[in-house]
């Protein structure tokens, strides 16, 4: 999957083969691909995921309102059983889509303790549209479960803010230019 670094001059190519490389997920921290749509967020996490399963590390992938209905799901179960779920246990876990309606507070609370039980434990890699000052209205407007949520997505996190054009885009942008 070959990213185009030219047409997104904010995504520094050396900083994307630093994290290729993966030692971030050894190292169990967080990274966070924030940008408005269509800008490769989606296609870098997908590419950095398939990097580090080429390393040896299991990777699992879901976008937010799967992860929110998987958690929800899962709610009542033993805490012996609820350990053994890949989004729990592996060592880097996707998240894509961190940007749609504002969660119930019953969503952030699983969210807040997913994030919790893997800090420190394992990799989490979010792509969002917002920015972190939209993060508490995302939480179900709970300013501290927001807070506690960003203190720990934060604490040893790499952060790739993508300030650009939408790729999907680009055709119809060539399209238009060319009828002017
Ligand atoms: N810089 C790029 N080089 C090549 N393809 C890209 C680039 N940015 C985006 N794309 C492609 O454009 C489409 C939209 O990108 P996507 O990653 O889904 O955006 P986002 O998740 O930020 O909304 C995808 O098909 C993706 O592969
Ligand atoms: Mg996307």
């Amino acid at each position: 999957m070959s990213f185009d670094f030219a047409f997104q001059p904010s995504v520094e190519r050396s900083r994307v083969e630093t994290l290729a490389t993966c030692a971030w997920v050894r190292a169990k921290e967080t990274l966070l691909i924030q940008g408005p749509p269509g800008v490769g967020k989606t296609h870098l996490s997908v590419a950095l995921g398939v990097k580090a399963i080429e390393n040896g590390f299991s990777v699992t992938f879901y976008r937010l309102e799967e992860l929110l209905a998987a958690l929800r799901a899962d709610a009542e179960l033993p805490p012996a059983r609820l350990r053994r779920r890949k989004y729990l246990n592996v060592a880097l876990l996707v998240i894509d889509e961190m940007d749609f309606e504002p969660m119930t507070r019953t969503k952030a609370s699983l969210f807040f303790r997913l994030v919790s039980y893997r800090y420190g434990r394992g990799s989490v890699l979010i792509t969002t549209n917002k920015g972190i000052k939209d993060w508490p209205e995302l939480l179900a407007g709970h300013a501290v479960l927001a807070t506690a949520i960003l203190d720990r997505c934060l604490h040893h996190s790499h952060v790739l803010n993508i300030k650009g054009r939408s790729y999907r885009l680009r055709d119809l942008e060539q399209a238009i230019s060319l009828r002017q």
